[in-house]
């Protein structure tokens, strides 16, 4: 027998709403473990198709088995048509998080599995919209920048053929690498905001579309992986700061969030993070664009110092703080930053839609719905009949 819990809890902190088998954080000690891997280990050894198919399987795939696997995913590169025609029509300054967000329903129209709601039904459309999200953007970006869309390469590599269609030059072998570690670190995170809001628009019922457009838009904010296009812009802004200590002090006494800082579950430092860090570091040095390492660490030392001495010695940089250089020395425009964490992410969400939809029996989780604490008006008494002239005249004595 499931339980109630009626204790009000602003956030949901700390409440466990769910079982699931497929990431598990350890906050205090900054450790990320997908399907019993840890983050670090997939990071350096596998591909983000492998980790792909660990999320959404819960285990490594034999040789033969990733073969398929990818190959059917070079297959579904290929975006419908009339898509492209949809995206010519959008208002060129449209943010790319809002138009991916408003692609997913026009895929989702001409997937042939969208009314079956089968186990395998959803592995096909997960499938899906790993190739498709990539294609989507990339296409986008081209038609902004007035130039057509570019066919996919089927010999490429999934990332590598994102910065094909994305940029029309295929990138050299460590950049593509460098952008596959980065999809496989950013693939999932437990119940963070979007993959909740995925999980919750499932348990609906609705299709796997349907979640992952809630989980883009939910993405999409400052808080959540918004904040990695605000890093970005942050470090651009402190190009030529003479003073960061005093840009710190205030920026936090005028009560703003410094992007990239902080997390709702690590205590320590986010071990995505600690990753990225050093892959600045590398690609400074290759790129000659060492100056946006060096200010990003000397932000993270600042900052950091400052929270110490403010007694919030848990606000340590997250994932966003370093991929924002990361992707900038990549040559990635600073707006693709959230979109890319969706590329990758979407491996997470629809994982998660198949565990909502799809638990057994005993672990099914319920249709999501919480409760909230009234404290609006009562009209003065329950169950009062509405009568307008009575509601204008108070109003008006009010
Ligand atoms: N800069 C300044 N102060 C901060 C920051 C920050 N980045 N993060 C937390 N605080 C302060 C906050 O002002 C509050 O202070 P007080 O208690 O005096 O009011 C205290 O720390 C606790 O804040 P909170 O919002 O209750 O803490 P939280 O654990 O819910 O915060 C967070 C998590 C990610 C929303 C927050 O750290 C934040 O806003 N960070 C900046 C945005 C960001 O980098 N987001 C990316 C998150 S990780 C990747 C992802 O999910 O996409």
């Amino acid at each position: 027998m499931k339980q109630t819990v009626s204790v009000k809890n602003i956030g949901l902190r700390g409440v466990t709403v769910a079982d699931t088998k497929i990431s598990f954080i350890d906050g205090e000690k900054g450790i990320l473990i997908y399907r019993g891997y840890r983050i670090e280990e997939l990071a350096e050894r596998s591909t983000f198709m492998e980790t792909a198919f660990l999320l959404l399987n819960g285990y490594l795939p034999s040789t033969k088995e990733l073969d398929n696997f990818e190959n059917q995913m070079r297959k579904n590169r290929e975006l419908p048509d009339y898509i492209y025609d949809c995206l010519r029509r959008l208002p060129m300054d449209a943010d790319p998080m809002d138009m991916l967000q408003g692609a997913v329903p026009l895929l989702a129209m001409v997937d042939p599995d969208l009314h079956e709601d089968s186990r395998d039904a959803n592995f096909r459309m997960a499938q899906r919209l790993i190739a498709w999200l990539p294609a989507v953007t990339a296409a986008w970006h081209r038609i902004r920048n007035g130039r057509d869309p570019l066919p996919p390469d089927t010999t490429l590599s999934h990332a590598a053929n994102f910065l094909w269609q994305l940029t029309g030059t295929k990138p050299d072998a460590e950049m593509a690498r460098y952008l596959d570690c980065c999809l496989v670190l950013h693939a999932d995170h437990t119940f963070n905001a979007s993959t909740f809001a995925c999980r919750e628009v499932c348990s609906t019922r609705a299709h796997m579309y349907a979640a992952v457009a809630a989980g883009i838009g939910a993405l999409s904010g400052s808080l959540h992986g918004g904040a990695n296009a605000r890093v970005m812009a942050m470090l651009l802004d402190l190009e030529s700061e003479k003073d960061l200590a005093g840009w710190v002090k205030d920026h936090i006494d005028r009560g703003e969030r410094i992007m990239g800082f902080g997390h709702a579950v690590y205590k320590t430092m986010d071990p995505r993070a600690a990753y990225l860090k050093d892959m600045a570091t590398k690609l400074g040095k290759s790129k000659g664009m060492e100056k946006w390492d060096r200010l990003s660490k000397d932000l993270e030392r600042i900052a950091t110092t400052e929270f110490v001495a403010r007694g919030k010695t848990e606000i340590k940089p997250n994932v966003d703080f370093f991929s924002a250089p990361v992707y900038f020395m990549m040559g990635i425009p600073r707006d693709l930053f959230t979109p890319i964490f969706a590329i990758s992410r979407i491996a997470g969400w629809s994982s998660h839609v198949i565990e909502e939809k799809f638990a057994e029996a005993q672990d099914k989780p319920m249709l999501y719905r919480p409760q909230a604490e009234y404290v609006g008006n009562y009209c003065g008494l329950m169950g009062c009949v509405y009568d307008p002239l009575t509601a204008r005249q108070e109003q008006e004595l009010s």
